[in-house]
């Protein structure tokens, strides 16, 4: 029998500054980095709209020159990382800064990473391919929800084989994230409904996940994730309260500032959760249909989310029953399974509330692609030791013929 992993590791960003109208001291929070030129990484529409330049106004202020990339797209294709790469080594900057969803995120990671590592960003797909740190990189996130600016992952959607995929390195944590509630004020409903239902499934695929102690990999095997695990827990359940309560909110009403700094605080907690506990079988499932069918990363992951929690509920009660107290469900007098069959149903309801699509079918799917959807993610093999009940490809299939 293998031996026990018999510790857990715990990482962050290299600091994390959270608050309502932050950005404005962003000069003083890079000053351990005595930065000369930064490069933005962001797109057309912060700019547009004028969230770029509150945050290149301080840096230029403060003697810093400023290069911009506004390029980034959502689920950023390799063609716009090239293009960002492009722009990167003709700029050189000594710092660079991802401001937006987690797209824009994701694309100034791969950026600092390429320009401190050299080679291209296929040299780093996989888990611990980046060599060492990368040159500092500071996230500002303007959407509540990926949890990109503490996270060890940069996602892009590879076009020609429909499927999204992964650089996963410790070294991919930003140097510093400034969490400002009030960039994520003008997120439109769609994407904060999308972006915050991806933040609910990062907290609950990491509190139901495989336990450290019982992930079927050799003890000090490098592994991207440790399993479910305390500290990742109490975030994740935190994550979970807060989600519950300023979600629909912040959908409904975009310029409830008490709603955008819950869910704020919420997708960063759930962002350092899933990040060492594990994202599992809802992530591996959307890589292929978000590949295949365009939807958002948080669409996809949200339609999914109540069929996974019910093929995992039988090896997580207790922790479904937590999901539905933190979710407010009353479930005093209820039966352990009954209760947390209420998990289920609380996101069920959240998920229609927010707007999220309910099946497959209602992206465009069509079922004769649900056995390569199955096969693909059955493929993601950390994913699906990470789950808390282990899959085989035919229940992949099957979670899948129940959400088309
Ligand atoms: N690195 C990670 O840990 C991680 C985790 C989960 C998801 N992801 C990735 O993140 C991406 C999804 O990110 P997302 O859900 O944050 O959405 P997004 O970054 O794709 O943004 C969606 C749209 O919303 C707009 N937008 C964002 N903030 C806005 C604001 N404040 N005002 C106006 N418009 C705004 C953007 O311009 C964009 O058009 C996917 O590619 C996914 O794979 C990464
Ligand atoms: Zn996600």
């Amino acid at each position: 029998m293998m031996p026990k992993r018999d510790y857990f590791n715990f990482y962050s960003a290299g600091r994390i500054v959270f608050g309502s109208g932050v950005t404005a001291r962003l000069s003083q929070f890079i000053q351990p980095w005595a930065p000369k030129k930064a490069l933005i990484v962001t797109d057309a529409v912060l700019v547009r709209i004028g969230l770029v330049n509150e945050i290149e106004r301080p840096l230029r202020d403060a003697g810093i020159e400023v290069d911009i990339f506004d390029g980034g797209e959502p689920e950023p294709s390799f063609a716009v990382a090239d293009r960002a790469l492009a722009k990167a080594n003709a700029s050189k900057p000594d710092l660079v800064i991802g401001v937006g969803g987690g797209s824009n995120l994701d694309l100034a990671k791969i950026v600092a990473c390429v320009l401190s590592h050299g080679g291209g960003y296929r040299d780093y797909f996989g888990y611990g391919k980046v060599p060492g740190p990368i040159m500092p990189l500071v996230c500002l996130p303007t959407t509540a929800g990926t949890g990109s600016e503490v996270s060890h992952a940069a996602v892009l959607t590879d076009t020609e084989n429909q499927v999204k995929i992964s650089s996963l390195s410790h070294y991919l944590r930003p140097a510093l994230a400034v969490v400002d509630p009030k960039l994520t004020l003008s997120c439109p409903p769609q994407a904060s409904a999308d972006s915050g239902i991806d933040a609910l499934t990062h907290a609950i695929e990491a509190f139901t996940a495989m336990s450290f102690d019982q992930l079927a990999v050799p003890p000090d095997e490098p592994f991207p994730y440790d399993g479910k695990q305390p500290i990742g827990d109490c975030l994740a359940e935190r994550a979970i309260e807060l989600i519950g309560k300023h979600l629909i909110t912040a959908v409904k009403e975009p310029s409830d500032l008490v709603a955008r700094e819950g869910m704020a605080l919420a997708a960063t907690l759930a962002g350092l959760a899933f990040s060492n506990n594990a994202v599992a079988v809802v992530h591996a499932l959307e890589y292929p249909i978000g590949g295949a069918l365009h939807c958002s990363h948080g669409a996809g992951n949200g339609l999914l989310l109540p069929y996974v929690m019910k093929f995992n509920l039988p090896a997580r009660i207790p922790e479904f029953k937590r999901i539905a107290e933190l979710l407010g469900e009353n479930v005093s007098g209820l039966s352990d399974l009954a209760a947390a069959e209420r998990a289920v149903t609380a996101v069920e309801r959240l998920r229609v509330d927010a707007g999220i699509p309910l099946r497959i079918r209602d992206l465009g799917g069509t079922r004769d692609q649900l056995p390569l959807f199955a096969k693909k993610s059955f493929a993601i093999q950390r994913l699906m030791i990470l789950n808390g009940r282990t899959p085989t490809e035919a229940d992949l299939l099957s979670i899948l013929e129940s959400a088309f």
